[in-house]
């Protein structure tokens, strides 16, 4: 018999309590957090959709691995099976381990980066960017013209547009210090690169002599779509999609936080032997020895076990398969979400939600207020609060999109926690003539979204 009822291919051995406050005790929290929810405290919130990064439920396996830790300095055992897990995956040679993403990022971009080199990819994560334009190199979007209409149901809303980059490596060629592609595309709503994808670009790098980088943090959910979606790739596992698209590259920056399933970790994995030596040096003078990089054993001891735990078929079936039912449920309500469904997130379109709320007033805020309010949901606004920048006159300049992003941790969250959100949305409806947009009281100069305080405006 085939189920239509996606169940959690797992029982739970150990919980965490949710304290279920009342909408009157958030709307104090709230107003306390000067309407941010990145300022709220963690036992104020019921469901947290903030991020996905580092928010896992580890499996039995990877808590008795992490009392196996070992946490020698030098050639640690643990290290030894974190490197041949992730050497068995990426089918690089050189791996070097970091306490996170950002980290690797930071080690690889400050030698590819410097002034005048160009970096180009589907979309650069933030830190991604951060981390290029700190090297004073310069930081090119170019996802597929599909990608950037929310409404648009297509198969790979995350791929890289091949005509452009052709172009411009010629435009810029010898100063493109790397092609960059993130699997699948957070920034530009979770959705997934097809291998014809990663093969094109493949392509292109070597006839240019560029190189070609996978930013890899969500691998094995993008290995699910491939494998779904692209009928060439039908057969072949979850596992092997994914070898075969790190065979196409000469390096991968993994933020282990994903899928890796742990809570803190990353990693580098290099081809060219002169620039792992290069990184390497970074790698001791600012994370720590080339066996733990940022990292203590236990922590590689989960990762080893959760790269391997992230691609059994049912886990993924899954992860994606429960994705999508708060996606479609939500599309089937009537609430504006991007199309199709991406592997961590969904993205509520709050200009189309809000259509009364004007651009400078955040529409994207007040839906994150309004889902903290009613349900004690936390999301995360990516619109123009996150990348809103202001003209010479102090007017705003607004970003692309209003958007809510709603990310689920891997493991944590059951059906009925989802339901609950979907009942949350029939009230968010409900009360969208209502919601009033809010004014910033205060903000740092740089990554505003973080510390800003807010007003509502009424
Ligand atoms: N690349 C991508 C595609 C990411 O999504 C992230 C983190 C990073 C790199 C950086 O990794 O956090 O381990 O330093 N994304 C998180 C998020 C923060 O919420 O989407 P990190």
């Amino acid at each position: 018999m085939q189920h239509r009822t996606i169940i959690e291919p797992f029982k739970i051995k150990s919980v965490e309590p949710i304290h279920l406050g009342t909408e009157e005790e958030r709307c104090v929290h709230l107003a306390r957090a000067h309407y941010n929810p990145f300022l709220l405290r963690s036992d104020q919130v019921v469901i947290d959709l903030m991020t996905d990064s580092g928010t896992s439920a580890m499996s039995a396996r990877q808590w008795a691995g992490i009392m196996e830790g070992d946490e020698a300095y030098a050639g640690s055992l643990s290290w030894m099976k974190m490197e041949r897990a992730v050497r068995d995956l990426t089918g690089f040679e050189h791996i070097l381990p970091t306490h996170q993403g950002r980290a690797a990022e930071r080690i690889l971009y400050s030698h590819l980066g410097g002034p005048g080199k160009v970096f180009i990819s589907n979309t650069h994560f933030d830190t991604t960017r951060a981390n290029i334009e700190f090297s004073g190199a310069t930081a090119i979007d170019i996802p597929i013209a599909e990608g950037r209409d929310t409404a648009l149901e297509y198969p790979f809303k995350g791929n890289l547009d091949i005509a452009a980059l052709d172009t411009l490596l010629k435009q810029h060629a010898g100063m493109v210090g790397a092609v960059i592609l993130t699997v699948t595309n957070n920034s530009g709503g979770g959705q997934p690169v097809s291998m014809a994808n990663a093969e094109g670009i493949s392509l292109i790098c070597k006839k240019h002599g560029v190189l070609f980088l996978l930013d890899c943090c969500r691998i094995a959910e993008n290995s699910w779509f491939v494998q779904h979606r692209e009928p060439e790739m039908r057969d072949v596992s979850y596992r092997a999609i994914a070898q075969r698209m790190f065979a196409l590259t000469d390096g991968a920056i993994m933020s282990a936080k994903k899928d890796a399933l742990v809570n803190m970790g990353g990693f580098l994995a290099l081809k060219d032997p002169d620039l792992a030596e290069a990184c390497i040096s970074t790698l001791i003078i600012t994370e720590g020895f080339t066996t733990y990089g940022g990292l203590s054993g236990r922590d590689m001891e989960a990762i080893a076990i959760g790269l391997e735990e992230v691609f059994d078929p049912n886990y993924l079936d899954y992860r994606i398969k429960s994705t999508a039912y708060l996606g479609d449920r939500l599309h089937r309500m009537g609430v504006p979400v991007m199309r199709p469904s991406g592997g961590h997130a969904i993205y509520v379109d709050a200009k189309k939600l809000y259509p009364h709320i004007p651009v400078h007033q955040y529409s994207g805020q007040a839906l994150v207020c309004q889902l903290y309010r009613l349900g004690g949901i936390r999301s995360v606004e990516i619109g123009s609060v996150m990348f809103g920048t202001y003209d010479a006159n102090g007017d705003l300049i607004p970003a692309a999109m209003e958007l809510v992003r709603l990310a689920i941790p891997r493991r944590v969250y059951t059906q009925s926690h989802i339901e609950y959100v979907l009942e949350t949305f029939e009230e968010v409806l409900r009360t969208c003539d209502a919601v009033h947009g809010l004014r910033i009281t205060k903000e740092p100069k740089f990554l505003r979204h973080f510390t800003a305080h807010f007003e509502p405006l009424q």
